[in-house]
């Protein structure tokens, strides 16, 4: 009876560890490539980055400062390759309908199985005058998740 019990025992941690350590050692992977929604509702699209770990892509803002009719904007980044899995990254969105800039830092987290962009944010704002550069620009965060992808 013992030994049954031993060999029942050994026989389903046999089954069990192959499953269990597949499950540690597979890494989370996030990509930064594709398209993504954040907290405000505004999409970008990030394009596969290149051999140097550069990337391009476009950025549709949901809101926004000027009162200027919202384009499609194009951004350019780098994420940083030392660790490809959550990797950390940076981007520049040259708006094509006002005079600003913003540029985002974050990194790229693999939350309970989903991919999730947490950034922060500085807006740049054109000033006429010198004296108005203290208020030239705004601080922020956005978190992007990935669309789900489209039916045809
Ligand atoms: C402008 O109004 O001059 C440009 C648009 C700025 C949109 C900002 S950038 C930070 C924040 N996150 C967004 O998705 N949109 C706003």
């Amino acid at each position: 009876m013992v030994h049954a019990t031993s060999f029942l025992l050994v026989l389903s941690l046999a089954m069990v560890a192959p499953v269990l350590s597949t499950k540690k050692l597979t890494p989370a992977l996030c990509v930064l490539a594709g398209n993504w929604t954040n907290d405000l509702g505004s999409n970008m699209t990030i394009n596969p980055m290149d051999s140097k770990c550069n990337f391009d892509g476009t950025y549709l803002t949901a809101v926004a400062e000027s009162k200027n009719k919202i384009k499609k904007s194009p951004l350019r980044g780098s994420q940083n390759c030392t660790d490809k899995t959550q990797p950390v990254f940076g981007f520049t969105v040259n708006w094509s309908f006002s005079d600003s800039i913003t540029v985002f830092t974050g990194q790229c987290f693999v939350d309970k199985g989903k991919e999730v962009l947490k950034t922060m944010w500085l807006l740049r704002s054109h000033q006429n005058s010198i004296k108005d550069y203290w208020n030239a620009t705004k601080v922020g965060t956005n978190v992007f998740t990935r669309q789900s992808p489209q039916k045809e």
